[in-house]
């Protein structure tokens, strides 16, 4: 089966596309940089020069393709907005999977983004979510809260560096997922996403909730090091938001920053559960471990190597 995957160089993508060509697909990705899509190209998947702003470099990525996989989405550092990429961007590239023929499409989406329409991306995903209803097309939807993957730089990092770590008070628990779990999931869904002519939403969630407090605890115990926190007051969050906001080239870190306030309010994500049994899937723990034995053995290598060249110069 062939596969088109959007986001193929993004955190969530280049998993699906490894597993995808592990599993024996024929991949292609569309990247709007062939340089920094060459890993995918080295993995064995087919690159396409795309961009889902210029909805002309859509159409010819699509030939000889079955199935699309959009894991894409507005990058906080692009200088346009969501409504670019996540709305006309995503507009363009479902009309021309229509004309194409395409036969299923698999979308990601945010948990409980229905009753969160405020985040202007989370109003853009459920907009294109009816279009996709409408759309004829197979299709399935994974609303995700958070990948694993995204902890490292929001606190491991900050906490082996001896950096401060900035929370938002009172943000519920959260059921970040792997993301090679996560494109286990959505692999497995393809042969039920051909055979449905409805489109299914599933959520997307890890074995169990954390909250930031957790996650640092279990950092400072796994990497034997004692945090730094600093709390920012809600208003200072919400002021800075609508600063940000008021600045065209910002927007899109106004939006994350909107997803802070939102996990602090939404309580309803604390209630929500996984559909995969729990130990299908890896714990936090395991990937915490993983990671800070790496490093820490990394950081020992290194230090050896440097205290041997200072003997030596010593000499
Ligand atoms: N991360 C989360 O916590 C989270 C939570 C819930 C839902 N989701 C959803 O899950 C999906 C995957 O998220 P992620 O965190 O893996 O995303 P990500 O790491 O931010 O990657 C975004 C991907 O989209 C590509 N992209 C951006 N603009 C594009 C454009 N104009 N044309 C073509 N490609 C474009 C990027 O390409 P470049 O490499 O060229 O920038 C990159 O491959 C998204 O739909 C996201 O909304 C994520």
């Amino acid at each position: 089966m062939s596969l088109l995957i959007i986001g193929g160089t993004g955190t969530l993508g280049r998993q699906i596309a490894k597993r995808a060509l592990d599993e024996g697909y024929q991949v292609k990705c569309l990247v709007r940089n062939l340089r920094r899509g060459n890993f995918l190209r080295d993995w064995g998947a087919e690159l396409v020069y795309g961009d889902l702003t210029l909805p002309a470099t859509i159409p010819p990525s699509l030939k000889g393709v079955r199935v699309v996989i959009d894991a894409s989405t507005v990058r906080p550092t692009d200088d346009y907005n969501a409504q670019k990429c996540d709305w006309r961007g995503k507009l363009a590239l479902l009309e021309a999977s229509k004309l194409a023929g395409i036969k299923s499409f698999v979308f990601f989406s945010f948990l409980n983004a229905e009753q969160n329409t405020d985040v202007p991306l989370l109003d853009l995903k459920v907009k294109f979510i009816e279009k996709l209803k409408q759309s004829n097309i197979n299709s399935k939807v994974f609303e995700c809260s958070g990948f694993f993957q995204g902890l490292i730089e929001q606190y491991a990092i900050p906490i082996l560096d001896s950096q401060t770590v900035w929370l938002v008070e009172k943000i519920v628990p959260t059921a970040y997922i792997d993301t090679q779990d996560a494109a286990k999931v959505v692999l497995n869904s393809l042969a039920v996403v051909e055979r449905d002519k409805t489109t299914k939403t599933v959520p997307l969630l890890g074995p169990t909730s954390w909250t930031p407090e957790q996650i640092i605890q279990l950092c400072e115990r796994l990497s034997g090091k004692k945090s730094k926190i600093s709390y920012i007051p809600l208003f200072v969050l919400s002021s800075l938001r609508t600063i940000l906001r008021s600045l065209q080239f910002t927007w899109n870190i106004a939006d994350r920053l909107q997803f802070s306030e939102l996990l602090r309010q939404n309580g309803s994500i604390l209630n929500s559960t996984s559909i995969f049994t729990k130990d299908e899937l890896s714990t936090l723990e395991q990937y915490l471990q993983e990671y800070f034995s790496k490093i820490l053995k990394k950081l020992k290598e290194t230090n050896y190597q440097q205290s041997q060249k200072k003997d030596i110069s010593f000499l």
